[in-house]
């Protein structure tokens, strides 16, 4: 990218937080992690600008800076914007955490309203986080560091698979709040759910062998049966959701083909 399409992007995304705004949702999440386009800025792996978006950590969130800035205006001072970063690319070269908690304390002198830590990037062979099958949450400990440097609520996200790990998350203080995306997909009512101590927690189907796309891609066919209401007659092995998932892409990257090259 040129320095003047950079300088662009500000611009674009608050024009997304606005259609947001106006269509309805009670908030925005700035996405720069998962090696999306600002996680590649902040990213030394990836970004090796030599103008002022590149460098240091600090060269390297100015457009992250610029883009939350540029969404608050589009979008007022009381309405919630929230950011997702990572606390580590999980690959060599890139984000530290380290870097992530130096990221973190610049975004603790924006107007932000939540920071939502993460970790992991979509790219060939490297690490997404919903890949892993580890027990327990995985970041929670960087949140305690991340939260010792700002005064802006804080979310982990990851990981998280039963109600208890969730508490003991917020109550020894790393956390203000914890995300939870797989569980979800099992128990959309989950929130509602782990209200009550009684509410018990999810069954995390156990899948012999399969490779870590495949988890994802059961869990994205699972997301799409409760899009369309039939989770209850939801039950496809690894193989078949990945087959099926294949199928679903190749039929939406033509529409989306035929719909943005027309
Ligand atoms: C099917 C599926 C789709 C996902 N899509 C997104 C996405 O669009 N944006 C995003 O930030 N994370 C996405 N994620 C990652 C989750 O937000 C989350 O970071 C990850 O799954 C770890 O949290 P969990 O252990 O609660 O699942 C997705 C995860 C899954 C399983």
């Amino acid at each position: 990218m040129t320095t003047e399409e950079v300088e662009e992007l500000p611009a674009m995304y608050a024009r997304s937080a606005a259609h947001a705004k106006d269509a309805g949702f009670s908030g925005v999440q700035i996405h720069a992690g998962h090696g999306w386009l600002l996680s590649q800025f902040l990213s030394p792996l990836f970004n090796h600008r030599s103008d002022g978006y590149g460098g240091s950590v600090e060269a390297r969130s100015r457009i992250v800076l610029a883009v939350i800035q540029g969404v608050r205006r589009a979008v007022g001072p009381s309405y919630p914007v929230g950011i997702r970063i990572n606390s580590t690319d999980k690959m060599e070269g890139g984000l530290t955490e380290d870097d992530a908690l130096e990221v973190v304390r610049l975004l603790d002198q924006t107007s932000l309203d939540l920071i939502d830590l993460s970790g992991g990037t979509y790219f060939l062979g490297a690490k997404a986080a919903s890949d892993s099958s580890s027990p327990g949450p995985y970041f929670v400990e960087f949140a305690r560091r991340a939260k010792s440097v700002t005064r802006v609520p804080v979310m982990a996200t990851g990981g998280f698979k039963k109600r208890e790990q969730a508490i003991d998350a917020v109550a020894s203080g790393a956390v203000d709040m914890v995300g939870l995306a797989r569980a979800m997909a099992l128990d959309p009512h989950l929130g509602n759910t782990w209200l009550r101590e009684e509410g018990g927690d999810p069954d995390f189907p156990i899948f012999e062998s399969a490779p870590p796309s495949g988890i994802t891609d059961w869990f994205i066919m699972r997301l799409a049966a409760l899009g369309e209401d039939r989770e209850e007659a939801f039950d496809l092995d690894v193989p078949t959701a990945m087959q099926q998932f294949e199928g679903r892409t190749k039929f939406h990257a033509a529409l989306w083909r035929e719909a943005l090259l027309r």
